[in-house]
């Protein structure tokens, strides 16, 4: 990784009391500066990864290193790390200035720094004009945004922020997010944000970490996520994918020949293909529709605005499910339709079966 290392987990493990694996010895480097996404379903670790850091759980084994310093023993508020809990945990009582100061006043400072680092936070998040209204006034949006206010007024070197859009509707929350990443970038401070939303993640990002079942699956950009997911779970989490069970047709130099059913086409490059058979991964958007391809049915269509959804049979039963711009069909396709079907060349992905 270019970034110099901040954070570190070096094998860490969550057991339970009464025995639930919250994580199974998680290894993880996070650059200064990183905008870093914990994706993966409910219960796979996310939320225990964020408390660990924060300092709200301790590991049953393993260590966190910040700037290379063992922190693993420290208590939360003698780390220099904050965070944006999923229900915001204001103080209802408290106006928004007085909430966003909190944590400052706590830490020993005077009235007028407290002041002006507040009115910066609240600037940075754009509620300059909310600093004397109650909580209780305010909407979902600005809520959370008093939420960021409070947890960057402490300059945190790690802000952990757990599902911090969750609460918003649809439209709010692609704006939220396009303004979280603006402020991370303004502040320069390493996020952590904690998701089950994949477009939240693919979008917002500069490295994502699915995680399954306490363990990490992959660490990548959004695009190599999606253009080159390793595993078989990975696949089925990003976006939409066809897994396919595939025949090793050929080995070619660099690249390899693998058939679904009669579906043959040329994979990318297959170093842990072994064996007769692989799993592999194509996007719906790399079936293309051509005259000399494989004949498929049509079983249903689902209509996306700039594309066509297509879910089709192969002869021998193979399910593809197939993207097709609008602008490249000549009709639309209706259910019981044949249709000619080949594979992008070299786009393929070889898995790994989870
Ligand atoms: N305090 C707890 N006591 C017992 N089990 C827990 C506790 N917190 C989390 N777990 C378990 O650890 C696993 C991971 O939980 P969590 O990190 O909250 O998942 P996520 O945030 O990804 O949904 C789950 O199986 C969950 O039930
Ligand atoms: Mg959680």
């Amino acid at each position: 990784m270019a970034l110099e290392t901040l954070l570190r987990l070096e094998a860490v493990s969550k057991i339970f009391p009464g025995g639930a694996v919250g994580l199974d010895a998680v290894d993880l480097d996070i650059g200064q500066g990183e905008f870093l996404s914990l994706l993966g379903p409910s219960g796979c670790g996310k939320t225990t990864s964020l408390r660990v850091v924060g300092g709200f759980e301790q590991p049953s084994s393993g260590r966190v290193l910040l700037d290379g310093q063992d922190i693993t023993g420290l208590r939360p508020y003698d780390r220099p790390v904050n965070t944006v809990f999923q229900d915001y945990a204001l103080f209802p009582h408290m106006n928004v200035e007085e909430n966003v100061g909190f944590g400052l006043s706590l830490r020993g400072l005077g009235a007028a720094e407290t002041g002006r680092r507040v009115r910066t936070a609240l600037d940075l998040v754009g509620l300059a004009d909310k600093i004397g209204a109650r909580v209780s006034a305010l909407s979902g949006g600005q809520r959370q945004r008093v939420a960021l206010a409070r947890a960057i007024v402490c300059e945190p070197r790690v802000l952990l922020l757990d599902e911090p859009l969750s609460a918003l509707d649809a439209h709010l929350r692609e704006q939220m997010q396009v303004e979280l990443k603006r402020l991370q970038a303004q502040l320069g401070t390493t996020f952590i944000m904690v998701t089950h939303d994949q477009t939240e993640a693919l979008s917002i990002s500069d490295r994502i970490v699915v995680m399954n079942r306490g363990r990490i699956e992959q660490i990548a950009s959004p695009a190599v996520l999606y253009d080159a997911p390793a595993t078989r779970f990975v696949a089925g989490f990003i976006g939409t994918m066809n897994v396919l069970e595939c025949r090793l047709v050929e080995r070619r130099s660099g690249t390899i020949i693998a058939a679904a059913g009669p579906l043959t086409f040329e994979a990318g490059a297959g170093d842990n293909a072994s064996g007769g058979t692989l799993l592999v991964g194509i996007r719906p958007e790399d079936v293309l529709i051509e005259p000399d391809g494989v004949p498929g049915r049509v079983i249903g269509t689902v209509f996306h605005g700039r594309t066509l959804r297509l879910h089709v049979e192969l002869l021998d039963g193979t399910p593809l499910t197939i993207d097709a711009p609008r602008s490249d069909l000549s009709a639309d396709y209706g259910s019981g339709q044949t249709i000619h079907l080949r594979v992008r060349p070299g786009i393929a992905r070889i898995l790994r079966p989870n």
